[in-house]
């Protein structure tokens, strides 16, 4: 059995239809939107497609209207994007994703499996990096072959006692420098982490048709291209301001 795993879409329908993989069974951790320009287009897909899919923090964002606060990096980003992706969907597709589970456990070929977007323990919004460590504490006590995480945009796959922690890395916003659409395959019990080239300009062109405003459009383009964003005065990378706003947020609450 041929397993295509991807996780963290973000509307990037470009990104999405350049894999072109054969597979059986395609599981998605989440984040189907939010960022990019083409919701509806990534939904479709998903729901077709995918035998399981749990729900990510944007997913949930925008399921429930959550408001947005902070203005660094892609803190601003999902601001200025969320209530632009709530007005190009339906009802039955903000259903949809209100309607994902946080965590899903299944047999597939005889391999148990966990798929969470964040961890276990915080299942929309924890950032566990690929640390064995971490990992072995998030998921003692679940007897299972593979866990499927995405949330972080790291690209990994790691042994973790008996267990098998996949991250497939974002398929369509990327963090680290590196512009490539990310994903994972399980075939036959070989796992394989891909990277492969799609044509991000028709991502950046799509963000055209959106109500994004200009700051947005201008950051995101810069993301698309560069794999990364770096705020334009300070020169700090955008995954690090993230986290830091972040780790206050959950320090306040
Ligand atoms: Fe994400």
């Amino acid at each position: 059995m041929r397993i295509l795993i991807i996780s963290d879409i973000h509307s990037n329908w470009p990104a999405l239809a350049a894999v072109q993989e054969p597979f059986d069974v395609c599981l998605c951790v989440g984040d189907l939107v939010e960022y990019g320009p083409q919701p509806i287009e990534v939904i479709q897909w998903v729901r077709e497609r995918a035998l399981h899919c749990v729900r990510g923090n944007h997913d949930h964002g925008t399921a429930q209207n959550i408001d947005v606060f902070g203005v660094g990096g892609f803190r601003y980003l999902t601001m200025a994007t969320r209530h632009s992706t709530i007005e190009l969907l339906n009802a039955d597709d903000r259903r949809y994703l209100a309607d994902l589970p946080t965590v899903k456990l299944f047999t597939l070929a005889g391999k148990r499996y966990l798929m969470v977007h964040a961890s276990p323990r915080d299942p929309l919004d924890e950032y566990v990096p690929a640390d064995a460590a971490q990992w072995a504490t998030r998921i003692a006590g679940f007897a299972v072959d593979y866990v499927l995480v995405g949330h972080t945009h790291q690209q990994f796959s790691m042994d973790v006692g008996k267990t098998k922690v996949i991250n497939p890395g974002s398929l369509g916003l990327q963090r680290d420098g590196n512009p490539m659409a990310r994903y994972a395959i399980i075939d036959n019990g070989q796992i394989e982490l891909k990277q492969i080239e799609y044509d991000y300009e028709a991502t950046v062109a799509a963000l055209g048709n959106t109500s994004f405003d200009l700051k947005a459009k201008q950051m995101l383009a810069d993301v698309y291209r560069t794999g990364r964003y770096v705020h334009p005065t300070t020169g700090v990378n955008g995954h690090t301001e993230m986290n830091g706003s972040y780790a206050k947020v959950k320090a306040i609450a």
